[in-house]
């Protein structure tokens, strides 16, 4: 997947080039392509924002910069999203579906946002990660490019992206535990050592499904309304769990 990103702070990215993902990067799994705003500005200094017209706080991203940024990668007719707290919220499922495209364009905003004009003209679709405000963009396109490199196979093990797909989704995670069996006090939960793994199956369902109800009752709405086919010992957990 080549993901091309315009940025006022293309630095901040090295968080992402740093990590698991630009190690798919190496391997040519995920192509990064960041692009510095200033640099097509044709303004005096590079400016990119001015005062918006009608007052108002704050300074909104100059169109041309942006346009010709764009045009620069040869943005017609390709998917354009604008990190905005004005946008659609994200969540697993329009994550998957960006997974499936060979290349997305991110744009992030600072400051007030951006000229309408880029947003109406590129087509743009909006996109938020939560309802709160951030400074720009920048930590938003990480996070949707984290969320979505991690479905895209070979960025991660095997083994977790096939969680993806088992009776868990929908649910919370489990809780893990690692060496030492007892640590000040604490032990690790029985079940886990004794190499029994459809008691271990059970067991972690079990804590999903208990983890999901308390912290998250709408997931756990969402999963009683469509899980998947269950074995007849899920169900009698899934019931345990309801009384
Ligand atoms: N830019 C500022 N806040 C944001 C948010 N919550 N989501 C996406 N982009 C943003």
């Amino acid at each position: 997947m080549k993901i091309n990103v315009l940025t006022l702070f293309p630095e901040m990215f090295s968080a992402v080039t740093g990590s698991i993902l630009g190690k798919a990067a190496e391997k040519g799994i995920l192509e990064f392509n960041f692009i510095n705003i200033r640099d097509f500005s044709r303004e005096k200094r590079d400016k990119a924002d001015e005062y918006p017209f009608g007052g108002g706080p704050g300074m909104v991203m100059l169109a041309d910069p942006i346009f010709n940024a764009l045009e620069s990668i040869e943005a017609e007719g390709k998917r354009i999203l604008y990190m905005s707290p004005r946008g659609r919220l994200l969540n697993e499922e329009s994550i998957k579906e960006l997974a499936g495209n060979e290349e997305l364009t991110i744009l992030c905003g600072h400051y007030e946002g951006v000229d309408q004009r880029v947003l109406d003209y590129w087509n743009m679709e909006e996109v938020s990660i939560g309802d709160y405000v951030l400074t720009g963009g920048e930590l938003p396109a990480m996070v949707l490019i984290d969320a979505v490199a991690r479905l895209i196979p070979g960025v991660l093990a095997g083994e977790e992206s096939a969680m993806e797909e088992s009776i868990y989704s929908g649910l919370l995670e489990y809780p893990q535990y690692t060496k030492p069996r007892s640590y000040r006090g604490m032990d690790v939960p029985e079940v886990l050592l004794n190499g029994n793994h459809k008691l271990i199956h059970l067991w972690k369902f079990e804590e999903s499904l208990k983890l999901t109800r308390k912290v998250r009752p709408d997931l756990f709405e969402r999963f009683l309304e469509n899980h998947g086919e269950l074995t007849k010992d899920e169900q009698k957990v899934l019931e345990k769990v309801l009384k």
